[in-house]
């Protein structure tokens, strides 16, 4: 997890390194940093507190590629929300890298109103980046045809289609070089063809990066070592709720 390049999203300060990691006194998830990526005896809940899932137990390590796959509605994005630190809802432990450079990109990025520069570098300022780093990221995700609007401010969110906001979303990857990158259907707007050629960018630019996806499309998979499936609870005949299977990709 070391590496010279650029900052990127953090995971939330404030997680314990001390103590009991198992849970806390109220019996929340517990994060504690190492680093392989693990959640063991993982259970999530609704904020109503119902169980959304069973136990989930696995470890990521660096560097590894995991599909994450499951039925609409299973707690997909809301494991990856409970890895960030942001799903307080559940009982287990949650190991998070130390002092990795971690990126969550979602299914629909956040684009601030402003220059293209600016939603470009975010979070980081709109400074962050040479206008050649930015060019580049922008060619690179096949949206060079931007690269001469750098300064122009506008209502990105509201102009740009969909898929181009993830490619946008894609460039971003590629400036702030974290270790760690959760896709949470971040490609899912793209055709196929371009959601292949977004991942092998990724993946040839960055091969040491840890990714950890989302994604329903079959073609993901080969991009990916591991796949790890939440299952639905009508799943293999379970009960509420569905736990997780680990799968190796053939
Ligand atoms: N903030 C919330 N409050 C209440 N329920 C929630 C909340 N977030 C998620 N849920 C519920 O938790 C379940 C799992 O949601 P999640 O978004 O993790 O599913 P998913 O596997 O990512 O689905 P999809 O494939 O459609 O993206 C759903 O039933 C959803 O309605
Ligand atoms: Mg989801």
């Amino acid at each position: 997890m070391e590496g010279d390049h650029g900052p990127a999203h953090r995971l939330p300060r404030g997680h314990s390194r001390h103590g009991d990691p198992r849970r806390s006194a109220d019996g929340r998830a517990r994060h504690r940093r190492s680093r392989p990526a693990a959640h063991r005896d993982l259970e999530l809940d609704l904020p109503n507190g119902s169980p959304l899932t069973r136990s989930i137990d696995a470890e990521i390590r660096q560097g590894e590629r995991w599909l994450l796959t499951g039925r609409t509605g299973t707690g997909k994005s809301t494991l990856l929300r409970a890895i960030a630190g942001i799903w307080p809802f559940g009982r287990g432990r949650i190991e998070t890298p130390l002092d990795a450079r971690v990126l969550f990109v979602p299914q629909k990025p956040y684009l601030p109103i402003g220059t293209l520069r600016a939603a470009l570098s975010y979070p980081d300022a709109p400074t962050a980046f040479s206008d050649d780093a930015l060019r580049d990221a922008l060619e690179a995700c096949g949206l060079g045809y931007l690269a001469d609007r750098l300064e122009e401010s506008r209502h990105w969110a509201l102009e740009l289609s969909p898929g181009e906001q993830q490619r946008l979303a894609l460039a971003r990857v590629l400036l702030q070089r974290p270790d760690w990158l959760f896709l949470d259907e971040a490609t899912a707007s793209v055709d196929e063809e371009s959601e292949r050629q977004l991942y092998q960018l990724i993946a040839t630019r960055l091969p040491r990066m840890t990714i950890v996806s989302v994604g329903h499309r079959a073609g993901l998979a080969a991009f990916h070592v591991h796949r790890l499936r939440l299952q639905a609870a009508t799943d293999d005949g379970l009960t509420q709720p569905g736990g997780a299977v680990r799968e190796p990709i053939t």
